[in-house]
């Protein structure tokens, strides 16, 4: 094990270098759990996505898209490319989502992340992203990239993650900011 994770900064769940080398820090709420995103789980995430609040922030997300991470993940295992994850409360409720591609060139794609929104605030979200960071440094990723409109207020949650604007993109309907986290 690296000094880093032996070490203050590894109790504290960090590693050598500031926000952008997190490691997990935070924990789900009690009662909630984390897995792979299943068929059943497609309707949840849907739901996520179309709600009031979070429709904004979301571009169109096809069903069969979801579902195709979901095919490739569960006959791949932990080489696929895809990921999809699920939060999932004790009743078996889909309260958060993340899916994000592990491109051959060393960048992982984040797609979507998004937490309902009677549970935001509380950790979930964190809690996606530390993972997703893990996991693509675990896999040798070299960047984490990510689109998010311009104007809206993931723009000020990215950086805590140690994420750096390096551009923007003309999307078919708006404009979005591009963020980037060296891993
Ligand atoms: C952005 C999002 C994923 C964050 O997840 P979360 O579980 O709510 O956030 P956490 O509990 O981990 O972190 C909470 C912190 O983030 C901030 N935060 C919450 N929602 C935020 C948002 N939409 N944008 C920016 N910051 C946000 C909170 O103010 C809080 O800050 P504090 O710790 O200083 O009080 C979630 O709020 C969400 O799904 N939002 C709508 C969809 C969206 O914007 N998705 C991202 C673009 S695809």
């Amino acid at each position: 094990m690296s000094k880093a994770k032996t070490g203050k900064l590894g109790q504290l769940g960090l590693m050598k270098g500031g926000p952008s080398c997190i490691s997990q820090r935070q924990r789900l709420p009690a009662g909630f759990s984390v897995r792979d995103g299943e068929l059943e789980d497609l309707s949840g995430i849907i739901r996520i996505v179309n709600s009031k609040n979070n429709r904004l922030s979301f571009g169109w997300i096809q069903k069969v898209v979801l579902a195709d991470a979901v095919k490739h993940q569960q006959e791949e295992g932990t080489l696929s490319q895809h990921r999809l994850r699920v939060v999932i409360d004790r009743e078996g409720r889909v309260v958060a989502f993340q899916r994000a591609y592990h491109r051959q060139d060393g960048e992982t794609t984040l797609h979507e992340i998004g937490v309902a929104e009677d549970m935001q605030g509380t950790g979930i979200g964190t809690y996606l992203m530390d993972e997703l960071i893990a996991a693509c440094r675990k896999r040798g990723m070299k960047t984490l990239g990510l689109k998010t409109p311009v104007g809206m207020r993931s723009n000020t949650y990215y950086p805590r993650f140690g994420f750096k604007q390096v551009g923007t993109y003309k999307g078919r309907k708006r404009v979005l900011n591009c963020y980037k986290l060296e891993l």
